[in-house]
């Protein structure tokens, strides 16, 4: 109820700063038997078991999760609700993929019933795998982003979603226009944005199904509501990257389309950025733009390699963070995600620790939304939105992590080997949620 004080008890894991910029004994806080003490959704105080305990009034409920690991929830930083259904389509790379699977898999939308079943099956997926906030793409049908939101409101959780933006090159059936993108895009922005814990991001798909005049159109209902997001892809594809110089020979490259077009800034993201070159970093850096790693997808569709040490050169280091990007993505778990990015690394010649990992996961994708005075951290004031790891989920984790020699060789096996099966338990704004609350109607006890 009001006023009530919980507490969460366990081996606390949490970012005071960014790893890329300091060292890790100064922005990485491990605290072996530590308490976060929760009030009215937020988080009020962390500290020693031992320090906090004895201060909680007299019949606190503390759910203790020993030699598990606690921690802000994860972030997905970029994601498709809609394509939740269409997760393993065989066989083709980006274009042919959203043409044969994607856009059908998106048209099935146009039934509201179809979208609030799909929100609920996706919150759920989220909440398995130890997932508190995402920033996900609708379809361009505005109900998607009601249905969205309406399920997300009932279980009280951080969405930051829009409606899609595309009017050519998709089937007419997908497409809106500039001025219906635009109003749509306006009402839904009124109805939703700021109510509860949803936010709005204006969504155009990516430059090649957006006119100019509907770029431009997206750029000024931004200028109108700067507290929004703006979410879009770039660069993820070489032929998709050869197809935006054919269609904008005017610009000096994918990112100047969207830079032009008053789309770049502080809360706008853009998954992959796979194939961009310095200038682009620098206008990214530039700009407060940022980026969303997302190693499955770009593994699955054979994108390429995002190039991330590049991406965070300390001279101009640019907001990263990491996104599963279901369907191309293949699994909704950050930690499966986390160790995808180490293989995207290796295969770069660069390691990525698990630290780094983590702090891209949550504190990171939180910086990169724009969002970290909220959520992303174990810092009083903070969201009580938690993930409960247990590095003993499985026999072979339990095996490689028995004799683990420090908290970083734990969070590395859990990249590597875990799943939403290491995911004990997840919090939203203090309350232990599961995919069994989603879709209930009223927020859970
Ligand atoms: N580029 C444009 N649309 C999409 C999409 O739905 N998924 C991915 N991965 N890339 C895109
Ligand atoms: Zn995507």
């Amino acid at each position: 109820g009001r006023g009530e004080i919980t507490a969460v008890r366990g081996d606390l894991v949490h970012f005071t700063g960014s790893p890329f910029d300091s060292p890790v004994e100064e922005c990485f806080v491990h605290q072996p038997d530590g308490v976060i003490v929760v009030q009215d959704g937020r988080i009020v105080r962390t500290g020693p078991a031992a320090d906090v305990l004895p201060g909680l009034p007299d019949g606190t409920r503390v759910d203790h999760y020993p030699g598990c690991l606690v921690g802000p929830g994860f972030i997905d930083s970029h994601v498709h609700y809609a394509q939740t259904g269409m997760v393993a389509a065989y066989g083709d790379q980006l274009i042919d993929w959203l043409n044969n699977h994607t856009f059908p898999a998106e048209a099935a939308m146009a039934d509201p019933g179809r979208a609030t079943a799909m929100a609920r099956e996706f919150l759920g997926e989220l909440l398995r795998n130890g997932t508190t906030t995402a920033m996900t793409f609708a379809t361009v049908h505005a109900h998607s982003v009601d249905a969205l939101f309406a399920e997300a409101s009932a279980v009280d959780m951080r969405i930051i979603a829009g409606k899609v933006l595309m009017d050519r090159n998709a089937p007419g059936h997908l497409c809106d226009d500039p001025e219906r993108g635009y109003e749509e895009s306006r009402d839904l922005l009124r109805a939703w944005h700021g109510r509860g814990r949803n936010m709005y991001a204006i969504t155009p798909r990516f430059a090649p199904t957006s006119s100019p005049e509907q770029l431009r159109a997206a750029g000024d209902l931004w200028r109108e509501h700067p507290d929004v997001h703006v979410h879009s892809h770039l660069a993820e594809n070489t032929d998709e990257v050869a197809w935006v110089r054919q269609l904008f020979p005017d610009r000096a490259g994918y990112l100047d389309v969207y830079h032009h077009h008053g789309l770049t800034g502080r809360r706008a993201l853009y998954a992959h950025g796979v194939h961009l070159g310095e200038e682009d970093f620098r206008l990214c850096h530039g700009t407060g733009t940022a980026i969303s790693h997302c190693p499955t997808s770009n593994s699955f569709l054979g994108s390429g390699l995002f190039p991330l040490h590049e991406a965070k050169d300390r001279d101009r280091p640019v907001h990263v963070g990491l996104g599963t990007d279901v369907g191309a993505g293949t699994t909704f778990s950050i930690l499966a995600t986390m160790g995808e990015a180490y293989k995207v690394a290796q295969l770069r010649g660069r390691c990525l620790d698990p630290v780094r990992s983590l702090y891209l996961a949550t504190l990171g994708n939180a910086v990169a939304l724009d969002i970290d005075d909220r959520v992303g951290a174990l810092r009083p004031g903070h969201e009580a939105d938690l993930v409960v790891l247990d590095p003993r989920a499985t026999p072979l984790l339990a095996r490689r992590t028995e004799r683990a020699a420090s908290v970083t060789d734990v969070l590395f096996a859990l990249s590597v080997l875990g799943d939403d099966r290491a995911v004990r338990r997840t919090y939203l704004a203090g309350r232990a949620v599961g995919p069994q609350d989603v879709g209930r109607g009223t927020p859970p006890g």
